[in-house]
């Protein structure tokens, strides 16, 4: 699926490629109007051989000046309309308050999404059911980000110490990317979004399993994974549900398997682009704040085997 403008997925969205379209019509219009007379008096009334006169010069035209000012001042104004009730469509009030369906906060360089209704903590991958009109609450825990899904609604800044609000809405269930669209370091351009639009009954399943607790592996290269997983730093910085790792600096990864990329979006979540990623997370996104660990081959294949179970 395109994740343009120009295909919007949702009556926020279509409101701005609406105005945007119209804008377009009109300025080639203009732009047609204004460039067809010009053409056509260049060739036409061109210097020729012979010509040995001033050509007629025009000092003023009253009905003609009023016509070239009154119709842009009317276009401009028509514009002006649309746009207003583009913003109105496309960013409706909150109203007084409303508590958000969903929180973003924008990191170097990763999202955190949370849903503070179910608990669930998420990173760069969200599910929303379609045919609801959510309220996000978008923030930054460092420097100025901005989440755009563009098939799903408008632009927001992410602003580190305050909070903006948008509205995200699917017509119908798919993929819908996005990206951060606000210059905020090295790695700015891997802050992908994936939105996945779910019917109401997916999503409610969705829900459910992100909400379980994952069981500690006991055998196998999933219960070493897990053990190494705590006696590394790996739980200083990230957090999984049922286990002493509950810090929030890094992506929380208690349902990491079920997602479908790692890395805001670098790597597939495969086993192998895990590996890569443990292996030497530097080589792949250079500056992340996720360190080398200088892990074994059988340490990163243990970690790839309990956090791929985390589903
Ligand atoms: Cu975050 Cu650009």
């Amino acid at each position: 699926m395109i994740s343009s403008p120009f295909n919007p997925n949702s009556p926020l969205a279509s409101s701005i490629t609406t105005l945007l379209f119209v804008t377009l019509i009109i300025g080639g219009i203009v732009f047609l109007i204004v460039l067809g007379p010009t053409l056509y008096s260049y060739i036409r009334f061109r210097a020729r051989p012979g010509d040995d006169e001033e050509p007629y010069q025009n000092l003023g035209n009253t009905r003609l000046e009023v016509l070239w000012t009154v119709t842009p001042a009317v276009v401009l104004a028509a514009l002006f309309g649309l746009t207003l009730l583009t913003m109105r469509r496309s960013d409706p009030p909150v109203p007084d308050n409303a508590q958000p369906d969903l929180i973003v906060t924008g990191h170097q360089w990763w999202w955190e999404f949370q849903y503070p209704d179910s608990g669930i903590v998420t990173a760069n991958e969200i599910h929303i059911p379609t045919g609801k009109r959510l309220l996000v609450q978008v923030t930054s825990a460092d420097v100025i980000h901005n989440f755009w899904v563009p098939q799903l609604g408008r632009k927001v800044d992410a602003t580190p110490g305050y909070t903006s609000h948008i509205w995200l809405e699917a017509n119908k269930p798919g993929t819908y990317l996005g990206a951060c669209n606000e210059y905020c370091g090295t790695q700015h351009a891997w802050m992908r979004i994936r939105v996945i639009a779910d019917s109401p009954a997916d999503f409610a399943a969705w829900e459910q399993s992100q909400q379980q607790v994952p069981v500690i592996p006991t055998t196998g290269d999933a219960a070493k994974g897990s053990q190494l997983f705590q006696s590394l730093t790996c739980s200083n910085c990230h957090n999984i549900d049922g286990t002493a790792a509950n810090a929030h600096i890094g992506p929380d990864l208690t349902h990491l398997g079920s997602r479908e990329t790692l890395a805001a979006g670098v790597l597939n979540n495969t086993p192998g682009d895990l590996a890569a990623w443990l292996g030497n997370p530097q080589a792949i996104k250079p500056g992340a704040h996720m360190p080398n660990l200088n892990l074994t081959p059988d340490e990163v294949h243990a970690l790839v085997a309990y956090l791929e179970s985390l589903q």
